[in-house]
């Protein structure tokens, strides 16, 4: 090779240095997670002589809005793991992610680390379909940023971190499928105002529901599948926004006749509980209400007529104590 090729090549290996955006910290953070994860064929596209931001990193994107090409979005799917790994703490070696997601390995394992804390612009975080376990950590409530939290069917267990609500961007939980144990901390009750939707259906809740949730205002709850009792008419109420109500199989009791409904309410799933009373005559103001069960619960006397009730079949009404009434047969 003459001398001038060679120049030419070093200049030219020289010039796609300084052309690449990614930056050397992110990098050498994202080739050690890789490396952290078993080097997997599915990270494969990962590599140190390509540009992590130029979009051929698969689930990489860097922040192209201000032009600092800081890697801000890491979307982690479908991993496909050689062998059971952790979550790598080297997550934390990227302090500008605004939105992880580690989704569909189930040969995921372990905790969730705590150096997850470090990510101080994390605004949505998504750990879901995984094996990973061991409790939700309290040190997330560090993250000042946080918007939304999911994790989804994984098998965290023990119980739900009362820190949380002193989240202020926090809008939204999704804990269901998992095994979180223990009573719904009292300070759930005082989320911000910005808070609007709870599921953390399909775990080993115990306990009742905190009065405290009379000053929430929930478009969406699901706490469905649970161990609950007591009373659950904290969640209604004609001044809330409520659109989802979702308190199937639990063993909650409480005079249902009693509550106030949302003018907005859409679905309203009782079935599997202790609940007694009477349904409340507003359900047939209710015109968006589409999806509705108080089935194999106690309550009593006539299914108000008109509305959407009658819409609903017999079994959303079936097995109660003493309900009559159109679509069940006529009271006597
Ligand atoms: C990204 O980097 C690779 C490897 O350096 C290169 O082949 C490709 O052309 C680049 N793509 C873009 C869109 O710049
Ligand atoms: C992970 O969970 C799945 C069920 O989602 C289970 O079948 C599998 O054995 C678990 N894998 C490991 C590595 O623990
Ligand atoms: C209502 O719940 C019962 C009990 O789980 C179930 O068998 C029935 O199919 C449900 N009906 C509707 C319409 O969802």
């Amino acid at each position: 090779m003459s001398k001038l090729s060679i120049l030419f090549l070093l200049v030219l290996s020289f010039s796609s240095v300084l052309s690449e955006l990614c930056n050397p910290q992110d990098k050498q953070a994202l080739l050690q997670i890789k490396k952290d994860l078993g080097n997997p064929t599915t990270l494969s596209s990962w590599l140190l002589t390509t540009d992590c931001c130029n979009r051929t990193w698969l689930g990489v994107s860097c922040d192209t809005d201000t032009q600092t090409y800081r890697v801000n979005d890491l979307d982690l799917s479908d991993l496909n793991l050689p062998k059971p790994y952790s979550i790598p703490p080297s997550i934390a070696n990227l302090p500008y992610l605004n939105f992880l997601s580690i989704s569909r390995t189930p040969t995921l394992i372990g905790q969730i680390p705590s150096a997850i804390a470090k990510l101080t612009q994390l605004r949505y975080l998504y750990i879901t379909h995984t094996n990973v376990s061991g409790p939700i950590p309290d040190l997330l409530s560090q993250i000042k940023t946080l918007v939304t939290l999911d994790f989804s069917y994984n098998t965290l267990s023990g119980k739900l971190p009362a820190s949380l609500s002193s989240l202020p961007n926090l809008v939204g939980i999704t804990f269901d499928g998992n095994q979180i144990s223990g009573a719904i901390p009292d300070s759930y009750g005082s989320f911000s105002k910005l808070f609007t939707s709870m599921t953390i259906s399909r775990n080993r809740l115990t306990g009742k529901i905190p009065a405290t949730f009379a000053n929430l205002n929930l478009a969406f709850v699901d706490l469905s599948r649970n161990m609950l009792e007591g009373d659950a008419s904290v969640l209604f109420g004609t001044e809330k926004n409520t659109q989802k109500i979702l308190l199937a199989k639990n063993m909650l009791a409480f005079d249902l006749g009693k509550v106030g409904l949302s003018k907005n309410l859409n679905g309203l799933d009782l079935r599997n509980n202790r609940i007694y009373g009477t349904l409340p005559q507003g359900l047939t103001a209710l015109k968006f209400l589409h999806s509705f069960n108080v089935s194999f619960n106690d309550l009593c006397g006539e299914i108000p007529q008109g509305g959407n009730m009658q819409r609903f079949d017999v079994s959303s009404y079936a097995n109660n104590k003493c309900l009559c009434g159109s679509p069940l047969p006529p009271c006597t």
